[in-house]
This record gives C-alpha cells, structure tokens and sequence, in this order.
C-alpha cells in the first residue's frame, strides 16, 4: 500500500504550499457564512492533537449483530482497533457506542470506550458526541470504519496528517484509482482534484467527461473512498450535521457535497487501496481467506 501524502511523494501536484491561508473572508453570504468565517479565522494554528474514533454502527438491517461477528476469532470491532494501533497520527484511540454489550466486549479487549446517545443518526454525529464526551481537548478527530478489517494504519496517519499540513481545510479524505470499467457506475463516486490536491467536486457521473462519450482508458479517473477513512477539524465537526443540505448534494445524493457547496476545503489522499468492508454475513468469508493470505492474524 502506498500513499502519496505531500511528505512522501515526489509527485509535485501534491505538494501544499505551507500556508495557504486567507480564504476565510472571500464569500460571507447565506446562514452559515458567519460560523464559517469564525471557523476559518480560527485556522492557522497547528492542530496537533489527534484522536481516532470508531463509531459502532449496531443497527445494520443487512447484518445484525455485525460488530461483534468473529473474524479469524476476534470480534470484527477489534480489527479496526488493533489497526489504528498502529497508526502513528493518533493520541487516543476511543470506540463511540450506545450498546453496553459492545462496550463490554471492547473493554474486554483493552479498548476506551465513549458511550453515546441512541439519537445519533450516522457515524459522523456519534463521533461528534464522543468527542464532547472525552473531556480532553483535540484538534482533529479521525473517523474509523468499524467494519473495514483491514484498514491501514498508513490511511489513518495520511488523512490526520494531511489535515494538519492543510490548515485552510477543515476535512480530509482518501481516494484510489478508478478502474476504467468501473467508469460509468453511478455507485462508485468520482473525484476531481485541483493541483494542490484539494477537492473540487464530486459525482456520480464520470468526472472528467471526455467529449467522445466514453471513458478514456487513459484517464487516472479517481474514485472516492468514502466514509472509510475521514478526518475533520474539531470546529467543523460541530457545526457539520447543523449545515443544510444543499442543491448538489441532493441532487447527486452525496453527502460530502455538502461541506464544498458551503464553501469548505476537503484536502484529498491518494491511496493504493482495495475496499473489503463487511456488508454482509458472506463477505466475512472473503475478508478470513484475505487475512490468511496476508497474515493477518
Ligand atoms: C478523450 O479520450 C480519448 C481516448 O478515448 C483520448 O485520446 C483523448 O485525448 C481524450 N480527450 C479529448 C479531449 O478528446
Ligand atoms: C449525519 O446526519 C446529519 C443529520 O442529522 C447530517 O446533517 C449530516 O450531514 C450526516 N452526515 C453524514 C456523513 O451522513
């Protein structure tokens, strides 16, 4: 697995101009302008505390009971976990639950555990509830998937890194190339980056379109990651879930659109990365046979 974060990578679009500051006063109109603009004044001190969560999303209709589902003998929720051990950006590590028996089973695996609130509606929020639960101070919290076993410690350390060499962003994100005849399926979201590696834009539909109609199997297209690895700042991350929805994420039905169209800079990784997530009772199949053949025990 490789990633091409500005540190490690002679690739010289990605290389951050070391302060890219000031953007904050460029638009102030609509709601939101004000808490952005306190947002984004607030900027420009390093944010150096790090603290990865991993909130358990217990009521999957697909697969109920899936955070505690063995694989290879450990309950799933421990994989993610022993991962970010080894992830180096991190302070804290800590598992957001609202299910005492998956509190218990992290506790009984050494794991911090933040209790939240039955009322979060997705990961994002429970991260939030977490965070102001942990009664410590941190500057940037990573989102872990819990049901991605095998995530690398190496795209925990490159979206809590890249975030704190971007200080006019406020989210980062992981992306990997596009296979070409994934190109037109509306499930895989398409990226488009500017030259210092900041998000432009987001879709379904291909992006860049090529004029012949078809996908240019020339293309380095790159396809989004998702919520597999996420990092936000702090601020934002409380005023995120308040922030109306907006045109093109409704139209699109894609959440991070949210975050551009208020105006907002989303820092992206590049990544070597396959997605093996657990979706579903067969795939824990899939995911031991990988973990074998890797040894990853
Ligand atoms: C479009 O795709 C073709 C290959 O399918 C490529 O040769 C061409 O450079 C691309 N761009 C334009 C503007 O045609
Ligand atoms: C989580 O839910 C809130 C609504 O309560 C929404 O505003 C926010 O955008 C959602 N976040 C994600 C990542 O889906």
């Amino acid at each position: 697995m490789t990633i091409h974060a500005p540190s490690s990578s002679g690739d010289k679009t990605w290389i951050v101009p070391a302060a890219v500051l000031g953007v904050a006063a460029a638009v102030a109109a609509g709601a939101h302008a004000a808490a952005r603009y306190r947002l984004l004044s607030w900027q420009g001190k390093y944010r150096s505390r790090v603290v990865g969560i991993i909130p358990d999303r217990f009521a999957s209709s697909r697969f109920p009971g899936k955070p505690l589902v063995r694989i290879l003998g450990k309950p799933m929720i421990q994989r993610p976990w022993e991962r970010a051990k080894l992830a180096s950006a991190l302070d804290r590590i800590v598992v957001a639950t609202d299910k005492e028996k998956i509190a218990e089973c992290c506790r009984g695996f050494g794991a911090d555990v933040i209790m939240t609130s039955e009322e979060c509606k997705n990961g994002t929020e429970r991260c939030y509830e977490a965070l102001q639960k942990l009664g410590e101070n941190y500057d940037i919290v990573v989102n872990i998937q819990g049901d991605e076993p095998l995530i690398e410690p190496e795209i925990i350390d490159g979206v809590a890194k890249s975030l704190q060499g971007s200080p006019d962003a406020v989210f980062s994100t992981a992306v990997t190339s596009l296979k070409p005849e994934d190109g037109l399926d509306p499930n895989r979201v398409k990226c488009v980056i500017d030259s210092h590696g900041y998000a432009i834009y987001y879709s379904r539909g291909l992006i860049p379109f090529n004029k012949s109609g078809k996908v240019n199997p020339q293309y380095p297209y790159l396809l989004h990651l998702g919520i597999f690895s996420q990092s936000f700042d702090s601020n934002f991350l409380r005023i995120y879930p308040s922030l109306p929805p907006t045109p093109l994420q409704l139209e699109e039905d894609l959440e991070q659109l949210k975050v551009l169209e208020n105006g907002y800079r989303m820092k992206v990784i590049k990544v070597n990365h396959d997605v093996h997530g657990v979706d579903s009772p067969e795939d824990v199949d899939k995911i031991e046979a990988l973990m074998r053949e890797r040894n990853i025990w």
